[in-house]
Formats: structure tokens, sequence, C-alpha cells
């Protein structure tokens, strides 16, 4: 049975991933693929409805656990709904964020712990592994200052308000971005990491390179 390849992109909010995301979906269409493309929280109709209980700034009082519990509800029907399904279809599948994202915001932002999460992806993704994760991690300075000028945007422009992890800076986003670093060290193999303050088009071609060589070796036509 053929099957796809998995791969997920991951960063501080602001790290670029939206539109390195829109550019590998079209360097793979050039290239005859079919790429599904989706992002959590959210991709299906029950999913935006949990991105938006959990992001909105007027969800403040949620508890840690009651968010990582919203994420993987959300996880779980992507999994059922498109992931798994596309994968099956010997598709490639590109997600923006997936359970590193847990592990890093709510594992080491929130202070969780990964033990937790890991538990909890075990068993309510049936261990589904990316193939391949594209970790963008610019400096800690640049990825706030994007993520700033990012939300004050996005309010200005469309009047909602996603700004609840925009508004807890400094210590938080510095859990975060360690437990990345952290995640990236113990998957080697699966973890490639971009670093550096790079360019739209660097960034580009270095994840161009990491996919092309994923999709020799899983055997798909690069
Ligand atoms: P996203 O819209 O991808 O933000 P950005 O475009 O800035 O990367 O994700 C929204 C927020 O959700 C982001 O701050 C990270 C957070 N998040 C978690 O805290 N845990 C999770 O498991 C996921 C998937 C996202």
């Amino acid at each position: 049975m053929p099957r796809g390849l998995f791969i997920t992109l991951e960063g501080l909010d602001g790290s670029g991933k939206t539109t390195q995301i829109s550019r590998l979906a079209s360097w793979l269409k050039k290239r005859g693929h079919n790429p599904a493309v989706t992002r959590q929280p959210g991709g299906t109709p029950t999913g935006d409805r949990i991105r938006a209980l959990a992001l909105d700034s007027r969800s403040t009082g949620l508890a840690p656990l009651a968010e990582m519990a919203l994420m993987f509800a959300d996880r779980a029907q992507a999994i059922a709904e498109i992931i798994e399904p596309a994968l099956a279809g010997d598709r490639i599948v590109l997600c923006d964020r997936f359970t590193d994202s847990t592990e890093a915001y709510q594992g080491g932002g929130r202070e969780l712990g990964s033990a937790v999460v890991l538990e909890l992806h075990r068993l309510l993704c049936a261990g589904l592994t990316p193939d391949l994760t594209l970790l963008l991690l610019p400096s800690l300075e640049a990825s706030l200052a994007r993520a700033r000028r990012r939300n004050e945007r996005t309010a200005a422009h469309s009047g909602q308000d996603e700004g609840r992890f925009e508004q807890e800076k400094g210590a938080f986003y510095g859990r975060v971005w360690h437990k990345y670093r952290e995640i990236a060290a113990r998957e080697p193999d699966r973890v490639v990491v971009i670093e550096g303050d790079l360019t739209i088009d660097d960034v580009h071609e270095q994840i161009v390179e990491a996919v092309s060589e994923r999709l020799l070796t899983a055997g798909h036509q690069g």
C-alpha cells in the first residue's frame, strides 16, 4: 500500500511558516505533486471552532491542561479528517504546526513538561510521527519582533483578536524556544533546523533541499 509523506512546519509565532508553506506547496505542485495543506489548530470545521476557542484573548481563563486538551482534540480531528486519508492516498501532507507545537508551547511555555504531551500524542494520535519537520528558528529577538508586528496588523485589519499568545512574551517565548531546541536535539533525523535570520528566499532554498532529499528517500519522484 503506497503511503504519502507527512511534512510539518514548526517555529515561534512570526517565524514565517505560513509564507514558507505556501511557497513549498507551489514548488511541489510545479513538480506534479498534489499536496494537502493544513494547519493546527484549525483546518477542519471542528478545528476552526477549537482554534477560535483556544486563541481568542477572551479565553484568558483557559487552564494550561484545558488548552493542551483542546490542541489534541483539534489534532485528532485533523488526523481523521485530513491527514490520514491524504497519506493513505499517497499524497504529501504539509501541516503548519503539529505535536511539536504542543510540546514547545504547553510542555515548555506553560511548563506542563514533555512527558504528558508525548503520552497524549501516543494515545490520541496513534503515535503518528512526521517524516520530516522543518523547524524555523531565527533568534528569539527577531521572532518576537515579527510576532508583535503581525499581531498588531491582524488586530487592526480584521478586528479579530488572536493575541493571547502574543501577550505573554519574554520568559514564555524563551521557554518555547528552548523546548524546540530540545526536540531538535532529541530527534535530529526527523527535525531539520533552519536557523539564523535568513531572507525568505534563503529559507525556501533550505526547505526545498531538505524536502527533495526526503522525496528521493521515500521513492517519490522529485
Ligand atoms: P499559528 O496560527 O500557527 O501562529 P503563527 O502563524 O504565529 O505560527 O498558531 C497559533 C498559536 O497557537 C501559536 O501561538 C502557537 C499556538 N499553539 C499552541 O500553543 N499549541 C499547539 O499545540 C499548537 C498547534 C499551536
